[in-house]
């Protein structure tokens, strides 16, 4: 993570090159008009975008409810998301995109498929058919928990369809996640697949799933895709294969008209307590703040091959894999596998393969195809390339220029984006062809947006000293709530100020207005661009019978970001060794997923802790990273187990 000190020293800038702003949608002149009516009439600019890039069934009687917290976006409208991505591109204007790729699909083993919009829009409405088929009517919830496959796509556009709200679980969450997320949005209804391909082998979902729904009474169908010809048990009555269903139905459902706040999904993610939180989106807001950030961000036009590197079991999947794409029409790639394989060549074999033009990734990605060596890009023609998108954590200005000269050729402008599975879409970011980018700067808040740097007491910090983020006015695609959870709503992110929403990450401002992120100031660690809150790893550490207390911080790592660092106590008389790290590491693994799985397991008699109590986690920081420990340290309750700590880093 980038601190403020390297960060004050980068000087360099880098201007929109002309090729670049003579075609972009937003021209300088556009970005600045559209800007300043942003500031000036927030909500006539959102209603401009929501006219430019939404087709409604009905207009809206007002475009802002506001009621802090709570916001209500284009009353009284109707759309509808699956209609806004398909239907308008197979009918009337622009029914030329009828038969223009939609997904382009590369597999991990090397097999393809392409979908056109018409044949997106054909599966799409035959499995909104089957869905309806199967008892799902709007309103009700469908887990998604699948592989990065077409079928993933069009299950969720066909929730949207209906009005049913989806909840996509990451295909990399354990059973015990899967059943929490089910349990809690209430699902009665999970897609899956038998598995999917990773580092060259098939890995087993449905297993997974059969091992959840143990404990979920209220799941009364689970539909299966064939994707890699494992045997798998199914339940009869229950479990489905989705050739079978799909076989059966009619391709002719006309897609439901929604109210704009129509909840369109629910997302879980990581929060500073064990239980993770379904962060709610609904329809027409959200549709607007992606399909316009889309546009004027990637500068998505109709001949782009666009490729955003992330899963559908991510918010970026939501927003910048599957809805802000096909509601602009764009060609979407996606791939199912690791970076890695076959070779550390694998991205740029099939940038030159498919003539890819935009890609939108991750810092961690950057970071390690840095470590792999140039030798791999450069192996390849990567002139096809025309914008580069970074998103999840903050990236190091090193690995920026490494991207922009490796990757990006010198030409590519990068656009680094700032948001939030909570924030819906982009709300930190450079026009690529009117604001000039800083290398580690998110740069400027997104036209609309209300952002800002401030103190504990809500006053803006001048520049270049650190704060919190914060912004200041409701914005379209902003969460609606946390699903089941008000109070927990409002505590998070409404609390610390009035009427002011807090991200949780910390920021400073340079002389010229330009955000520098410093990551998260709250108990959430950022591993790989993935939010994982240490209170959910400790929960699950100490549900270990072998285990009496654990502290669980992040340390800084070069590819990652941030490493997950688990201080353990046994119970008494319990062995603390290999074995029970080993243990303790498959245990989180199976509770939450790899993802969560600890680095480092340092077993301690005791904890660090205050007078009252708590761990002082800025010490286990300190411990984790190899610092000396700073600062006042009077109130630990026993400076023995600090020192006791010290020793067992030796
Ligand atoms: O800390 C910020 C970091 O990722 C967090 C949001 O994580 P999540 O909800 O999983 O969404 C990730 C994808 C949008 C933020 O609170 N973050 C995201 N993008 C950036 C970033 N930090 C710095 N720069 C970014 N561009």
């Amino acid at each position: 993570m980038p601190d403020i000190e390297s960060l004050l020293k980068e000087k360099r800038v880098f201007e929109p090159s002309a090729d670049f702003t003579k075609r972009a949608h937003w021209s300088k002149r556009k970005a600045d008009a559209l800007r300043k009516l942003g500031a000036q009439n927030p909500e006539k600019f959102w209603a401009q975008m929501a006219e430019e890039h939404v087709t409604w069934f009905k207009p809206w009687r007002k475009v802002l409810d506001w009621k802090p917290p709570y916001a209500k976006w284009f009353v009284g409208a109707q759309t509808n998301v699956a209609y806004n991505c398909l239907d308008r591109h197979v009918e009337g204007e622009h029914a030329w995109r009828r038969n223009k790729a939609a997904i382009l699909w590369e597999g991990e083993p090397g097999d393809t498929r392409v979908l056109t919009y018409a044949q997106l829009h054909r599966e799409v409405c035959k499995f909104a058919n089957v869905l309806k088929g199967l008892g799902v009517a709007k309103g009700d919830r469908v887990a998604i928990y699948m592989p990065l496959v077409p079928e993933a796509v069009v299950a969720m556009l066909a929730c949207t369809r209906i009005g049913a709200t989806h909840s996509v679980v990451f295909g990399g969450f354990s059973a015990e996640a899967l059943r929490d997320r089910v349990n809690d949005a209430g699902a009665k209804l999970v897609v899956t697949a038998d598995g999917g391909y990773r580092r060259g082998k098939a890995f087993a979902l449905k297993p997974a799933v059969d091992e959840a729904l143990d404990g979920c009474p209220g799941v009364s169908a689970v539909v299966v895709v064939k994707r890699t010809g494992e045997p798998v048990s199914m339940k009869a009555g229950r479990d489905h294969w989705w050739d079978a269903l799909m076989a059966t139905v009619s391709a002719d459902c006309p897609a439901a008209k929604l109210d704009s706040e129509h909840p369109l999904f629910i997302l879980y993610t990581s929060g500073t307590t064990g239980k993770p939180k379904g962060i709610l989106h609904t329809t027409g807001g959200y549709l607007t703040h992606v399909a316009c950030t889309t546009k004027a961000i990637f500068d998505l036009r109709d001949d782009d091959i666009y490729w955003c590197t992330a899963d559908v079991g991510w918010v970026t999947g939501h927003s910048y894999v599957v809805y802000g794409p096909l509601a602009v029409g764009a060609t979407v790639f996606l791939y199912e596998g690791v970076p890695t394989y076959p070779g550390p060549d694998r991205w740029w074999s099939m940038i030159e393969k498919w003539g890819i033009t935009i890609l939108y990734t991750a810092p961690t990605a950057i970071r390690t195809f840095i470590r792999l060596g140039d030798e791999h890009p450069k192996k390849h023609d990567l002139s096809s390339l025309r914008l580069l998108g970074s998103v999840g954590e903050p990236i190091n200005p090193e690995a920026w220029i490494w991207y922009h000269r490796v990757i990006g050729g010198k030409r590519c402008p990068i656009v680094d984006t700032w948001w939030q599975t909570e924030t819906g879409g982009i709300l930190i970011t450079p026009l690529p062809g009117a604001v000039p980018t800083k290398p580690g700067s998110a740069t400027l808040p997104f036209p609309g947006i209300d952002a800002a740097v401030l103190d504990e007491a809500g006053r803006e910090v001048p520049a270049r000293a650190g704060g919190f983020l914060a912004v200041r006015r409701p914005w379209p695609g902003m969460l609606r709530g946390i699903w089941g959870d008000k109070k927990r709503y409002e505590d998070t992110y409404w609390s610390k100020w009035k009427k002011i929403y807090f991200p949780g990450d910390g920021a400073h401002r340079d002389e010229k207005g330009y955000f520098w992120i410093l990551g998260r100031v709250d108990d959430v660690m950022n591993v790989s661009g993935h939010r994982i809150g240490t209170m959910e790893v400790e929960s699950a550490i100490v549900s270990h019978e072998d285990v009496a207390e654990a502290a669980v911080v992040g340390r800084p790592d070069e590819i990652t970001g941030t490493a997950i660092v688990a201080f353990v106590t046994p119970r008494a008389g319990m062995r603390a060794g290999r074995e029970l790290m080993d243990e303790i590491r498959a245990h989180v693994t199976k509770h939450i997923g790899a993802i969560a799985k600890p680095a480092d397991v340092h077993f301690t008699d005791a904890l660090p802790k205050t007078r009252s109590g708590k761990i002082m986690r800025r010490l286990l920081r300190d411990i984790a990273a190899g610092k000396e420990t700073v600062g006042d340290t009077t109130t630990l309750e026993d400076y023995s187990v600090l020192a006791k700590l010290r020793e067992s880093e030796e």
